[in-house]
């Protein structure tokens, strides 16, 4: 069985990770950490556990990390992956940051967007970015593999198939998103406080989101050009879940049934990415708690103009599943494996 650890275990990405490696059928859970000074009970963290399961959270050892697994997972905030994601790999470890440490290729393009100075830049070219369907065979060989964040994932596999057969404008293309309060991770900000988000629904770092560079990143790779895009996050008053609606002009031979036919066919073998009939669009109700990715699409008659209805749960197909995925992959598992 294959030894998996998971750093920051008490967070909403770790603890959501533990539940689904415990029903793993190819993987053991054999270490989780946390900063805090004693261990805690992983029942305190996840009460859903069976109370046969007596895995505790224990203080973070780095011997302890590298003497008890083979997958390390880094469920921290951004700045710790870099700081020990090394180590690890020196020891022969394959490492899965769920951080944004290792997604952006630039140095230059993190430190302007995450306001810190990148200490491991050695790595960016040597990390793989763990979107699943579009860079599996990369992530087959890749020790260190940089888990994608939640509001890029869906519009990425939306819109990538699309702009490499030139059926969009890649120029074009706004994206709208919206997510639950869960994206914002367990530390107590007071922009995430029970009463400011409660029935409201508001945007927020408007055109200074650091993952609209991570999104852009990757369209341009799939353009061969560079391409620049709108994003605007939203804060949904709900758990979890992000739905994101995408506009972009379509090129003169692309008509819905095109593009949706070409999802349709991109995905074929992807067990998680399932597109809508038309005329029907997805919903969070339909892929929280779950790995999939439900996309709808719509062509206004008379114009150019498509609309991209994408969702996802930002704790499993944004993070934890899609780290799942990644390890399947890696250790050539089933890729559904543990996730359906
Ligand atoms: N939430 C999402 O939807 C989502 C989706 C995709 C990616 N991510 C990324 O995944 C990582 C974890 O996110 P999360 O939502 O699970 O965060 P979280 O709920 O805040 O949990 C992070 C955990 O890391 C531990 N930790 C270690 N060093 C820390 C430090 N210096 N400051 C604060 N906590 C520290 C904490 O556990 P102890 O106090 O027990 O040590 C904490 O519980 C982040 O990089 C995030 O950007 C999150």
């Amino acid at each position: 069985m294959l030894k998996c650890a998971v750093l920051g275990a008490t967070g909403y990405t770790g603890a959501e990770l533990t539940k689904l490696l415990l029903a793993h059928p190819h993987v053991r859970v054999s270490l989780l950490t946390t900063r805090q000074e004693k261990p805690i009970a992983l029942r305190e963290v996840l009460p859903s556990v069976s109370k046969d399961i007596k895995l505790e959270i224990t203080p973070y050892s780095l011997d302890t990390v590298k003497k008890k697994a083979d997958v390390i997972f880094l469920c921290l905030p951004h700045t710790e992956a870099m700081a020990t994601a090394e180590q690890f790999l020196a020891a022969g470890k394959v490492v899965i940051d769920l951080s944004a440490d290792f997604r952006l290729r630039d140095k230059k393009v993190y430190e302007t967007w995450y306001g810190v100075i990148h200490t491991a830049p050695q790595y960016l070219s040597q990390a793989v970015y763990g979107l699943c369907e579009v860079y599996r065979e990369k992530i087959k060989k890749a020790d260190l593999i940089a888990n994608p964040g939640c509001y890029p994932t869906g519009p990425l596999l939306a819109l990538i198939p699309l702009i490499k057969r030139k059926l969009i404008d890649p120029g074009s293309v706004i994206i709208n998103a919206a997510s639950g309060v869960s994206g914002a991770g367990k530390k107590l900000v007071a922009a995430t406080q029970f009463c400011e988000v409660n029935e409201n629904y508001n945007a927020y770092k408007v055109n200074q989101h650091q993952h609209a560079p991570e999104i852009e990143q990757s369209l341009s790779e799939a353009a061969g050009k560079p391409v620049k895009i709108t994003f605007v996050p939203h804060l949904l008053p709900v758990t979890r879940g992000i739905f994101a609606t995408i506009y972009a002009e379509t090129t003169a031979k692309a008509t819905e049934a095109v593009i949706r036919k070409t999802l349709q066919e991109t995905y074929q073998q992807s067990p998680f990415v399932r597109i809508k009939a038309e005329g029907q669009y997805p919903s969070l109700k339909e892929v929280r708690h779950t790995n999939f990715c439900d996309i709808g699409v719509s062509i206004q008659k008379g114009t150019r103009r498509l609309v991209m209805l994408v969702a996802i749960d930002n704790l499993v197909k944004g993070a934890a599943g899609q780290a799942v995925q990644n390890m399947n992959l890696r250790f050539g598992f089933p890729e559904e494996a543990g996730l359906l």
